[in-house]
């Protein structure tokens, strides 16, 4: 059986579902055909680790926050990010660090060292794919490898590979969809009564908010997953500052009564469609929606996404758009995505 050695870059709650998947259920990857081995790890708090034969995931798990990777064999407590994806025995680098929606960095570099140097590269990241990810599929092509971020919109529900593989045959002209689960929570508790303040510390409490939720409540979050979206569904090539963007900062309180009594919801809906001349239109902004809509019964911090079609009319899929082992399914699912990849380059 092929074994995949992995260098994990940032060992946050993501990549630790990760490590902790591989650690326990080795049987989920063999009975697809392969076996993981994390060879290497860098995370800004922990350092740096790198061992050929394979780092113990139970020990490193164990190890606090606060801790470094310093004492272990192979071990720096400096991240030595450059070093290790350029020069780890990795075969697929798993990049999990925070999102830069200004530049994308340092993910960016991150996937440019370990693509050059001839290595896989699966992202949870929105960052690099939403401000560079037509130049880094090229560069992944151009050496040989794959670049693959399932897990940049709605986590590991798998929006991006649906459509490519399973709608493969029907025309898409417009995704619309709500790819923020904490704006969906914040607004589904005002319905409850609640303050807008308050809504976001609960979000934040369960874990659904960006590290600054800013970013989900003024719809930058969002405007990140429209422009993946609108590229990689409608074969366009937009940048996010090209998607207008309204938060849902300003729905009151009263807002919200007023919808719900005429039988509507406010949701913060992004959307890319194709217009009639063959321009692709993209915007984020907070809409009241109908009852009736395929959005409008899409609760809590969960996500969904329709799809307007040329054959089938409309088709809506829901689930978790965020959750660290649900982000961690995105990575599995990628790496499956390479695994095939790796069967054909084998085959050819
Ligand atoms: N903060 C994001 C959300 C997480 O609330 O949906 C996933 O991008």
């Amino acid at each position: 059986m092929i074994t995949y050695n992995l260098a994990l870059i940032g060992f946050g709650g993501v990549n630790r579902a990760l490590a902790e998947l591989i650690r326990d259920e080795p049987g989920r990857f063999s009975s697809l055909g392969f076996e993981l081995r994390v060879v290497a790890i860098t995370d800004l708090a922990f350092g740096s680790l790198v061992q050929r034969e394979g780092i113990d995931l139970a020990a490193v798990l164990a190890m606090p926050r606060g801790h470094s990777f310093n004492d272990l064999p192979g071990g720096s407590a400096d991240p030595r990010n450059e070093e290790v994806i350029k020069n780890s025995p990795a075969d697929i680098v798993v990049e999990a660090t925070f999102t830069s929606p200004i530049d994308g960095e340092p993910a960016v570099s991150h996937v440019k060292w370990a693509l050059e140097a001839g290595k896989h590269v699966v992202t949870t990241n929105k960052g690099p794919v939403a401000l560079q990810g037509l130049e880094l599929g090229k560069l992944a092509s151009s050496n040989g490898v794959v670049f693959e971020y399932e897990g940049a919109v709605m986590s590991g529900t798998p929006v991006i590979r649906l459509a490519h593989k399973v709608f493969a045959g029907l025309e898409l002209t417009a995704v619309q969809g709500i790819l923020n689960g904490t704006s969906n929570y914040v607004l589904g508790r005002m319905e409850a009564g609640l303050g807008l303040d308050q809504a976001i510390a609960e979000a934040q409490a369960l874990g659904y908010a960006e590290a600054d939720p800013t970013a989900d409540i003024g719809g930058s979050d969002v405007r990140l997953k429209v422009a993946i979206l609108a590229n990689e569904l409608l074969g366009t090539e937009i940048h996010p500052d090209d998607v207008e963007t309204t938060g849902i900062q300003d729905i009151t309180g009263d807002d919200v009564n007023e919808a719900m009594a005429n039988g509507f919801r406010w949701k913060l809906i992004g959307e890319a469609r194709r217009e009639a001349d063959g321009r692709v239109i993209a915007v984020v902004q907070p809409v009241a929606l109908p009852a009736a809509h395929p959005l409008a019964g899409i609760s809590g911090a969960t996500n969904a996404v329709s799809f307007t079609t040329d054959l089938l009319g409309t088709v809506t899929v829901s689930g978790p758009g965020a959750g660290r082992v649900e982000t961690a399914y995105a990575l599995v699912s990628d790496i499956i995505a390479v695994h095939e990849f790796a069967k054909g380059a084998v085959r050819a």
